[in-house]
């Protein structure tokens, strides 16, 4: 059959509240044209992350009844813990609450201000880590990753002479190299086998520990199993194995690949490392048995692991992103290929090419998804990445729109919906406004910025 169907039926649902186009533009206008400030009952559809989203299955629901909710010792940190070792080798497991705890506590361990970290595409949440200590964050994708039209396989992949020069002149600076898979940044790109290999390789005659940002590993391994020599043939799982053997640690969102709305670990094989975690752990998340989560949290990880890996869920969730994302190349709209795994990222600067990129094409688009269709996305460009840590600001590498399509929670007619709005709004892109920042916080700015439509 040339349908690929969602492997599941629905046995629970929440209602949408469909709103009007003048109520949106009332809505937004209070939201100070940022779609995090919106209440979510006021969306539509919300693909604002695929992060924390996913519906989770009878069997993990099933294991939230069975958590164990002793605060030491819990046996369901222990089936979290197999669960998590049978796919990552690693010697310490280390649950968080979420991905960006384990970043905080890895960097809060191996970063000074005098380190620089490189990897593929730091995401936001890594790089405000790294740049909190002090230190340097630098990206080193492979020059395809950075042209949104480039049909490379692998646009994820580390650009390894450029990080063999860069260790070269600065290696005592570099406590660990990075690699994010899927590189969300860089629009949801897998890396290949062979790049996780070589980056290995140059970080051993560093003597650098390679560590897995690993949000996105499974989506990463079936991209591995479609698209790389020799992988045809194998097991999802082993696939996972063999990423992982290759590297010395993970961070890990579990919002993401693993299922569930909440939480996170952090994996390292280095036993002096991975004392110090546990004793930052239990400052501010909690004891290493339970890490800032429940035991029905744990429960619920351990059963998403073995849920994430099944290939019916994978051919699924791949055919579905692609299926928005051939759309809306097919009515011309400029989004970055080859489609990613868990989102479509479309180029708002060459879809807008009348508004300049401190003028937030990305941001521009997304007010107009939510105007047009009560679509909520999530601009990742110059109002992400813009803000330099002098207070500056510089264009982004990009400027894009992300679709993040949350795991088994919309259906085609959904993504049907979407397609029409975007047909609604492309015979008018030359009308749409740029913006400005009347108000931004800090650091993480797009969360809380407030924005207003240049006339
Ligand atoms: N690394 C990557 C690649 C991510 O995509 C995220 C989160 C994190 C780390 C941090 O994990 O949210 O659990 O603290 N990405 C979400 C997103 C927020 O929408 O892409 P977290």
């Amino acid at each position: 059959m040339k349908t690929i169907i969602e492997p599941f039926r629905i046995k629970s649902v929440e209602p949408i509240r469909l709103t009007t186009r003048d109520e949106r533009e009332q809505l937004i206008r209070e939201a100070h044209f940022n779609l995090f400030n919106l209440d979510a009952a006021d969306v539509i559809i919300d693909f604002l992350t695929d992060s924390g989203t996913s519906a989770m299955s009878s069997k993990q629901w099933g294991g939230m009844m069975e958590g164990d909710e002793s605060y030491a010792g819990s046996s369901s940190y222990f089936r979290f813990e197999a669960a998590v070792r049978d796919l990552m080798p690693f010697r310490h497991i280390i649950p968080t609450h979420q991905g960006r705890a384990a970043e905080r506590i890895l960097m809060g361990i191996v970063a000074d201000a005098e380190s620089i970290i490189p990897n593929n595409t730091h995401f936001d949440t890594t790089r405000a880590n790294i740049e909190a200590t002090g230190a340097k964050a630098v990206d080193m994708v492979i020059e395809e990753g950075k042209d949104p039209s480039n049909e490379h396989p692998f646009k994820g992949n580390m650009d390894v002479a450029a990080l063999r020069d860069f260790l070269e002149g600065n290696a005592e600076r570099v406590p660990i190299v990075m690699l994010t898979v899927t590189n969300n940044s860089g629009g949801g790109q897998p890396v290949s086998m062979a790049n996780i290999r070589k980056v290995k390789e140059v970080c051993d005659a560093f003597e650098i520990p390679l560590i897995l940002d690993a949000c996105r590993f499974a989506e990463n391994a079936y991209f591995i199993k479609l698209r790389e020599e020799g992988y045809a043939d194998m097991d999802v799982a082993d696939i996972v194995r063999e990423m992982f053997s290759h590297a010395d640690g993970m961070t890990m969102s579990a919002k993401k690949d693993a299922l569930v709305n909440i939480g996170g670990w952090l994996a390292l094989n280095d036993a002096t490392w991975a004392e110090e975690a546990r004793n930052q752990l239990i400052l501010t998340e909690g004891f290493p048995t339970y890490g800032g989560l429940a035991g029905r949290d744990l429960e619920a990880i351990a059963q998403g692991l073995k849920e994430i890996v099944r290939e019916e869920y994978l051919a699924y969730r791949i055919a579905s992103t692609r299926y928005l994302g051939r759309a809306l190349l097919e009515m011309g709209v400029p989004v970055v290929r080859p489609i990613g795994g868990h989102a479509v990222y479309i180029d708002a600067k060459s879809l807008l090419p009348h508004i300049p990129p401190l003028q937030y094409p990305g941001q521009a688009l997304a007010v107009e998804l939510y105007l047009t269709g009560g679509i909520r996305g999530c601009e990742i460009g110059s109002v992400m990445f813009g803000k330099q840590p002098d207070g500056s600001e510089e264009p982004a590498a990009m400027e894009l729109v992300r679709l993040a399509i949350p795991r088994r929670v919309y259906t085609q007619s959904h993504v049907d919906y979407v397609i029409e709005c975007f047909e609604e709004i492309v015979g008018r892109t030359d009308e749409l406004p740029g913006y400005t920042i009347t108000h931004e916080p800090r650091q993480l700015r797009h969360f809380t910025a407030h924005f207003e439509p240049i006339d």
